[in-house]
C-alpha cells in the first residue's frame, strides 16, 4: 500500500491496497493515521459491492445510520444514496443541460450535537462530465488568517442552522431532491452554537469552523456584524488556493475527515446520471455543539425517530 500527496490543495492517494478483502491491523492503522495526517484519502481501484463498501468503512470507525431517512438504502441502511434521479433512478430528470443535484460548501451533519468524524464515498454511475466533490481544508483556512483575525475571532460561538442551510437550498435551482423536499420542511433540527475556532480531536489542529450552508449567525455579534464577519471568512476559505475539484475516476473511493473538511457537489447535467454510495462514520466528540435549546432539540430527536421509524422501519 503507498501514499501520494496530490498537487492539489488538499488531499492524498492512495494505491495497493483490495477495499474488498479483509484489512489487517497493520494496514488499517495506517489508513487511519493517513486520514488523520491528510483529512482527505483517495483510494483508487476498488470493486466494492454495498456489503464490501459497509465492511471497508468499519476500518475507519464505527458507522453512523444518516437522520436523513429518505436517502438511506432500504437493504443496507449504512449506505446514504446520493442520486441525481432520486433514490432508486425514477425521479424526472431535469432539462438534458440544467444542473442538477449541486450542493453548496458545507460539512455533514453540522446540524446534531455530535457531527460524524468521516464520510466514505464511492461512485456506482459516473457521468461523463460533472458530478465533481469539492474539498477545503479547514485548518490550512485558519492557518492563513491574519493575526489579527485570529485574536478577533478566537471564543465566538458561530450558529449552524439547519433552517438557515434549507432556506438557501431551496434558492437554488440547481438542487433537486425527491422526497427529501417534504422532510426539509419539517423543524427537524433546531440551530446549535459551536465555536467558531476548534481544536481537532485528533491532531490538535485549529479548524475554522464556518462554511456557507450552515453558519447564519454569531451570537457575541448580532445583527449585521456577524453575518459580515461570516461572509468573510467564507470568501477567505473559498480562495482558489484552498479549493480542490475531485473528478472521479471508475473504483474511486473517497474518505474525508468530516471535523476537518469541508465540501461540496458540482452537480450534474439533466441528460447524465449521476449515483454515489456513501457511508458515515459515527463521531463520538461532541466538538462544542450546544444546543441554543435543550427542549427544543429533545423534541425534534423524537421527530426524526418517529420518521427513521416510517420510512426503513429501524
Ligand atoms: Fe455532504
Amino acid at each position: 500500500m503507498e501514499l501520494k500527496r496530490l498537487p492539489v490543495a488538499c488531499g492524498a492517494e492512495v494505491t495497493g491496497v483490495d477495499g474488498s478483502a479483509p484489512i489487517g491491523l497493520e494496514l488499517g492503522q495506517q489508513l487511519r493515521d493517513w486520514l488523520v495526517e491528510h483529512g482527505l484519502l483517495i483510494v483508487r481501484g476498488q470493486t466494492l459491492d454495498k456489503k464490501a463498501q459497509v465492511e471497508f468503512s468499519k476500518v475507519f470507525g464505527e458507522l453512523a445510520i444518516h437522520p436523513l431517512a429518505h436517502q438511506i438504502d432500504p437493504e443496507q441502511p449504512e449506505l446514504l444514496i446520493l442520486d441525481s434521479h432520486g433514490r432508486d433512478g425514477t425521479m424526472e430528470p431535469p432539462e438534458p443541460e440544467q444542473v442538477a443535484a449541486s450542493i453548496d460548501w458545507h460539512t455533514d451533519l453540522a446540524y446534531v450535537t455530535t457531527p460524524n468524524y468521516a464520510g466514505l464515498l464511492h461512485p456506482v454511475i459516473l457521468p461523463p462530465e460533472g458530478g465533481k466533490t469539492g474539498f477545503v481544508d479547514r485548518q490550512a483556512t485558519y492557518d492563513a488568517l491574519s493575526p489579527a483575525m485570529k485574536a478577533r475571532i478566537e471564543g465566538l460561538t458561530v450558529v449552524q442552522s439547519w433552517r438557515h442551510s434549507m432556506e438557501t437550498i431551496s434558492k437554488n435551482p440547481a438542487f433537486r431532491s425527491d422526497e427529501g423536499a417534504k422532510v426539509m420542511n419539517l423543524d427537524l433540527f433546531p440551530d446549535l452554537g459551536y465555536p467558531l475556532v476548534f481544536e481537532h480531536p485528533f491532531n490538535g489542529r485549529k479548524v475554522l469552523n464556518v462554511t456557507a450552508m450552515w453558519s447564519s449567525a454569531i451570537v457575541e455579534l448580532p445583527g449585521e456584524e456577524g453575518e459580515k464577519l461570516i461572509a468573510e471568512l467564507v470568501a477567505h476559505s473559498l480562495q482558489p488556493q484552498f479549493v480542490y475539484w475531485h473528478e472521479y475516476t471508475p473504483g474511486d473511493v473517497v474518505i474525508w475527515d468530516n471535523y476537518r473538511m469541508m465540501h461540496a457537489a458540482s452537480g450534474t447535467k439533466g441528460k447524465y446520471r449521476r449515483r454515489v454510495y456513501r457511508t458515515t462514520i459515527d463521531g463520538k466528540v461532541q466538538l462544542g455543539g450546544l444546543p441554543l435549546d435543550a427542549a427544543e432539540v429533545a423534541a425534534a430527536q423524537e421527530r426524526i425517530a418517529a420518521l427513521r421509524k416510517e420510512k426503513v422501519g429501524i
